[in-house]
């Protein structure tokens, strides 16, 4: 940033006369390049930078609206327009920088002095709540960059970026909020240095945030109702009952009497009740925690409130028939198995299966965690990846490499939760069992895997991660799966550096980077919609 003061600042710039002869001329003062213009009797003078990318706006064209009272710039690269009475975009995103100008005896005088820096910073904001609105990614990138350059917090931008999202969330909470803490780790990791690298997880967070609520057909307000104090029964009730109103009421109460620490066993509790929503609950409840640690108060009922939405609305898988072993295996459950589990013997059993093992080795501590981790690492490893490309198979069978991912992620948020409350490990390991049951039948064991096998967890991980921030992949929910793998097996081993389970999640994780997802089925879901129409009569 060129260093001029934010007090007024007068240069030179050029004589009248010059600029008369010629009608436009660029001039150089203190690093800017400044255009000056003679319309008329008016004189223009403004960056010559086009905000878009950057071409001069001296190559431009000048012309005039209808009534001719304002004078158009047209930046030929792309078509941007500015009205250069107050530099505001016509058409595109930013507008171009004006600057105060004065003729003094047949001189042209500048005062090339920035704005004070909260006047940068708040049309800063103002320009990537426009950006936000309409997912302008190169916008977004900019207006943060802007945003840092006037000295202001990226954290605080992207607190406001999660209140513009909550009421655009129809289901509250999504994957943008699971992955922005692993995207702020990676940004705080000692690996990345410079400071536009830093800039990437923040530019991603939001982008994210900005694509799912421009993918759903907002505004989607909450209930204002606020109770008269917390109650955490009646909380957890109105979660269960799925009465959003009430529990937002309640949620409400709680964080103003004593912040988000105070729901957090009832989260816990309600994101561990059921096996819902595959999982994701208990992920996105983790995620939800670490995200309020690292942005603070300011952002507790930007993220709180949808967590509460997203529990209330989520599906609960135990309740439809391929998972009703789960309820009745939790409800006998004795904390008195002691068989010592073997990851192995996880292969090819269904739920009810799955449910039976679990049960039987309940008492077993870390050893039926680890075997539960090495048998979902050991399932994703041989994940049947023609189940990709089937086209001829019904829904259910519509499997891909995150159903095997969020078996992994959810046992590790499982772990960091039930630390808390011990007596919701055995919701969390039955319902690991659900994905092992499910995915049980998209395996292949007979596939060679040998040539996945890493010896050394780093720098395998480490170059996962650092590839994120270069990811290419326009769809957010895919990178942000595998960001979350990652950063959750990083999580694990440093926990536990020799894990028995290490060499086979280090081959799973390297296949899965190496073997790409395929995130269109055209023949799949017309074949798919054209079976279904047929049964419909
Ligand atoms: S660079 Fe000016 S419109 Fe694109």
């Amino acid at each position: 940033m060129t260093d001029v003061a934010t007090q007024p600042f007068w240069e030179k710039a050029i004589s009248l006369k010059k600029l008369e002869d010629a009608g436009k001329l660029v001039v150089k003062i203190s690093g800017k390049q400044i255009l000056l213009i003679k319309s008329g009797d008016t004189i223009y003078a403004l960056n010559n930078r086009c905000p878009h990318e950057g071409f001069p706006l001296s190559e431009g064209t000048l012309s005039s609206d209808a009534e001719e009272r304002e004078c158009i710039l047209t930046c030929n690269w792309h078509s941007w327009r500015f009205n250069l009475d107050d530099g505001e975009a016509i058409v595109g995103g930013d507008a171009v920088r004006l600057y105060p100008h004065e003729v003094r005896g047949g001189e042209i005088w500048l005062d090339i002095s920035n704005p004070p820096p909260e006047i940068m910073r708040k049309k800063a904001i103002d320009g990537l709540h426009q950006a936000f609105e309409e997912h302008d990614y190169e916008r977004i990138a900019r207006e943060i960059a802007r945003f840092e350059r006037a000295k202001g917090d990226p954290m605080e931008a992207l607190t406001l970026a999660f209140s513009w999202a909550m009421d655009g969330l129809e289901s509250g909470t999504t994957h943008a909020h699971a992955a922005a803490p692993d995207w702020l780790a990676l940004r705080g990791s000692p690996a990345i240095t410079n400071a536009t690298d830093k800039r990437i997880p923040v530019v991603e967070i939001i982008g994210h945030l900005s694509w799912d609520c421009l993918m759903q057909k907002g505004p989607f307000p909450y209930s204002e109702k606020i109770a008269e104090s917390f109650d955490a029964d009646a909380f957890e009730r109105a979660i269960e009952e799925e009465r959003e109103a009430d529990a937002i009421a309640q949620a409400r109460a709680g964080l103003a009497e004593g912040g988000a620490s105070l729901l957090r066993g009832s989260l816990q509790r309600a994101s561990l009740a059921h096996y819902q929503a595959f999982g994701h609950s208990v992920i996105y409840l983790d995620k939800t925690y670490e995200l309020v640690e690292l942005l603070g108060k300011p952002a507790e009922e930007a993220v709180i409130l949808p967590l509460v939405r997203a529990l209330c609305s989520t599906a609960r898988e135990d309740l439809i028939p391929e998972f009703k072993a789960y309820g009745p295996t939790l409800s006998a459950w004795s904390n008195a198995g002691n068989k010592i589990p073997d990851g192995d013997g996880f292969r090819d059993q269904g739920v009810a299966a799955a449910m039976k093992l679990i049960a039987a080795s309940s008492n077993t501590g870390e050893a039926l965690y680890d075997a539960l981790m090495h048998a979902a690492w050991d399932a994703m490893l041989h994940y049947d990846a023609r189940y990709r490309s089937f086209t001829d198979k019904p829904v259910q069978q519509n499997v891909d490499w995150l159903d095997f991912t969020h078996a992994i992620t959810h046992l590790n948020a499982a772990r960091k939760n039930c630390a808390d409350q011990p007596h919701l490990w055995a919701n969390a390991l039955l319902q690991t069992g659900c994905f092992l049951g499910r995915n049980s039948k998209f395996v292949d064991w007979q596939q060679d895997v040998e040539n996945w096998k890493m010896a050394d967890a780093e720098p395998l991980i480490g170059d996962v991660l650092e590839g994120m921030l270069d990811h290419g992949e326009p769809i957010y929910i895919f990178p942000a799966h595998t960001l979350k793998l990652a950063t959750a097996l990083r999580e694990e081993l440093s926990i536990k550096p020799d894990a028995s389970w290490k060499p086979v999640a280090l081959a799973a994780l390297n296949r899965f980077v190496n073997e790409p997802i395929k995130r269109k089925h055209m023949r799949r879901v017309v074949t798919q919609a054209s079976n279904f129409v047929e049964l419909e009569g």
